[in-house]
């Protein structure tokens, strides 16, 4: 079964609206050589912005980095799947390390989350990923075990294909420290070992320090899908240079 190679752009809480737009101006130059799937996930009080540009450049898939695990209602702040869908958002990033960790967000809460975002059809990149301690005591794969036992539980058949996983090691986000490929190799297959039907054709993306310099070594590796994209997101010309590395390898996964 054929998988896409994906280079997605966590923005995080960054990108002004000067910033947004130099960047796609700089993208729109590339448009005629993106062979692989290109995604961003802005903060969410953009996402309209950039649903708007991607519409007019065609070649970008827009998602959130969050959403509730409510439709709608009284949650002060929080991010509506339903409105996300409303807007025609692609994707949401949900249980990124920095939402388990800063917001104390759990499995049981991630799965009402992951399971409110199928419900209306919105892709679902689901981050699993251990702590530099966990790894440290031997536990890496008993904490990606339970993160998506727990985290992916009650997925109906049909919704599967819209579900991607991305493997976030804790101690390399952000950190200029990568796993090494044999380390992601190691664990992504794990992962796939672990996902119920479907597996084979499951997207399984790699985050942490990911840098045009190393994503080469990262998408040979043959359960890698593409990268889950921090700081090197930011600038149009690293973005630009990791979607041409992914675009070579278009047609060497299957
Ligand atoms: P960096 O690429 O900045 O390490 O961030 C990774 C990440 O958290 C993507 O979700």
């Amino acid at each position: 079964m054929k998988r896409d190679i994906h280079i997605v752009g966590n923005w995080k809480m960054n990108q002004t609206l000067q910033a947004i737009s130099d960047f796609f101006v700089e993208m729109s130059k590339m448009k005629m050589e993106l062979k692989c799937q290109a995604w961003i996930a802005p903060q969410a009080l953009h996402i309209p912005i950039l649903k708007e540009i991607a519409f007019t450049t065609g070649a970008i898939a827009i998602g959130a980095q969050n959403c509730s695990e409510h439709d709608s209602g009284a949650y002060t702040g929080e991010i509506s799947p339903l409105a996300l869908a409303d807007l025609g958002v692609e994707f949401v990033i949900i249980g990124h390390s920095e939402r388990r960790t800063i917001y104390k967000e759990d499995n049981p809460l991630l799965n009402k989350k992951v399971l409110a975002a199928l419900k209306h059809n919105l892709k679902v990149i689901y981050c699993v990923g251990e702590t530099l301690l966990e790894r440290e005591s031997n536990l890496t794969f008993d904490v990606l075990e339970e993160q998506l036992a727990e985290g992916l539980k009650n997925i109906s058949s049909d919704k599967l294909p819209l579900l991607l996983i991305a493997y976030e090691p804790v101690w390399a986000i952000g950190t200029g420290k990568t796993a090494s490929a044999e380390q992601a190799e190691e664990a992504h297959a794990f992962i796939r070992s672990k996902l119920s039907a479907g597996a084979e054709s499951t997207i399984i993306l790699y985050g942490g320090s990911v840098k045009p310099d190393n994503i080469d070594m990262l998408l040979s590796k043959e359960n890698i899908d593409g990268a889950l994209v921090g700081g090197a997101s930011l600038k149009a010309a690293d973005f630009r240079a990791l979607c041409s590395s992914a675009s070579a390898y278009e047609t060497r996964k299957g």
